[in-house]
């Protein structure tokens, strides 16, 4: 489990490295503010021999943020970095290993017959209920997400995942009314809620592809201020004195910024943006698709290029999503031990101030 002793000394090893704010709060420790995101590859062992090499250069260079998923690319990418983090001169206490469930993961590579994959380990086992299941790949009730948050903590070798995201909760609202969601959220929380107290998790949080970028009327909408409030409930039904809901992760880049602009969540000032939400809740916002899967290396916007310091595309890009008030730490998908190093090269540079970043968008 990443400890504050453990995060804290390898920000005294890496923080003279890079600019101003590199290393943010997270808990009672510190992260860096660039992540490892494992989403993209194929599922194969050369991609895997990618991750590991890219890992360990991230870690041996100033990151100590790892992001994955259980589905992504079919359970692969949380067995490198298990395998990675163990293989690392890095102690594990120094980083932030977090992962997701909520989309049923094929194992090691797609099936022949998917459906029947699913039918025969999911719902025939009996871990799914139909009801809960959303175009055949989605499911967030609480027995199945148990069952995938023990099969992270097996594919990632460790006794304590540090954060544990209910993984695209919005998939849900296809099938049942935002208030079922709401509902079904509450009784994951409180399983997360007694996992902490177990110590099987530190944190708890939702990872969101739609949900916090889009105005309230929209399907895909849900409400932050409304999951925060079922989380305190989770939490008391589980009997803990405070929630352990700690973080959102969100899409949010140049060409992606409605986190920061769209105003939908109900805060004590009225509406605000997710991001100004989040913060002034206490809650870490981890920035996803930092690059915009890649698409940002062929150019920003010259005007928010103009702007931010770097020395390519991508690393003005990463320096705009590490910039925006209230994201804790932009993720940058990285197979490529070379674009960690360059990746890390963008975090020399200090980040835009508040007012800076503000102005862009005047
Ligand atoms: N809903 C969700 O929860 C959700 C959704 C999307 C993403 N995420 C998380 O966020 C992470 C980041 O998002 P993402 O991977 O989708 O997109 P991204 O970080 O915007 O882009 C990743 C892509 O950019 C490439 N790249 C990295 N550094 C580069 C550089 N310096 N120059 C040129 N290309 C570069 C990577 O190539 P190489 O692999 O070859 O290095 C990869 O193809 C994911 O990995 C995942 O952990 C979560």
């Amino acid at each position: 489990m990443a400890t504050a002793d453990g995060t804290w000394a390898y920000r005294d090893r890496f923080g003279d490295e890079f600019g101003r704010t590199y290393f943010r709060r997270f808990g009672d420790g510190v992260i860096s503010s660039l992540g490892l995101g494992t989403y993209l590859g194929d599922p194969t062992d050369a991609v895997d021999e990618r991750y590991e090499k890219a890992i360990l250069a991230a870690l041996d260079g100033g990151c100590n943020v790892l992001d994955t998923a259980i589905n992504y690319r079919h359970q692969r990418s949380e067995r490198v970095v298990g395998r990675t983090l163990e293989e690392s001169d890095v102690e594990r206490e120094s980083v932030l290993v977090a992962t997701k469930g909520g989309f049923l993961p094929f194992d090691g590579e797609r099936p022949e017959n998917p459906s029947e994959f699913v039918r025969e380990e999911y719902v025939g086992s009996g871990l799914v209920a139909r009801e809960d299941l959303v175009r055949g790949s989605h499911c967030i009730a609480p027995d199945f997400i148990e069952d995938q948050l023990d099969r992270s903590l097996s594919n990632l070798g460790t006794e304590t995942i540090d954060l544990y995201y209910v993984h695209n909760p919005e998939a849900q609202l296809e099938a049942r009314s935002q208030e079922a969601v709401y509902d079904q959220l509450e009784a994951t929380f409180t399983r997360l809620e007694e996992r902490v107290a177990a110590g099987d998790i530190r944190y708890y949080g939702v990872a969101t592809w739609d949900t916090f970028r889009v105005h309230s009327e929209h399907a895909s909408y849900l409400s932050l201020p409304e999951i925060v409030s079922r989380a305190r409930a989770a939490a008391k039904a589980a009997g803990n004195t405070a929630t352990h809901l700690r973080a959102i992760q969100l899409p949010f880049n140049v060409r992606m910024a409605d986190a920061f602009t769209v105003e939908a969540h109900d805060g004590a000032e009225g509406v605000e943006s997710v991001l100004w939400f989040a913060q002034k809740a206490g809650l870490n916002a981890f920035a996803s698709a930092a690059i915009g899967q890649g698409q940002l290396a062929a150019g920003l916007p010259e005007a928010v290029a103009e702007r931010l310091e770097g020395d390519s595309e991508v690393q003005k890009a990463i320096n705009f999503a590490r910039s925006a008030p209230g994201v804790t730490s932009a993720l940058v998908g990285m197979s490529s031990r070379e674009h960690v190093e360059e990746n890390l090269e963008a975090c020399r540079f200090d980040p835009m101030g508040a007012e800076a970043f503000d102005q862009v968008f005047e």
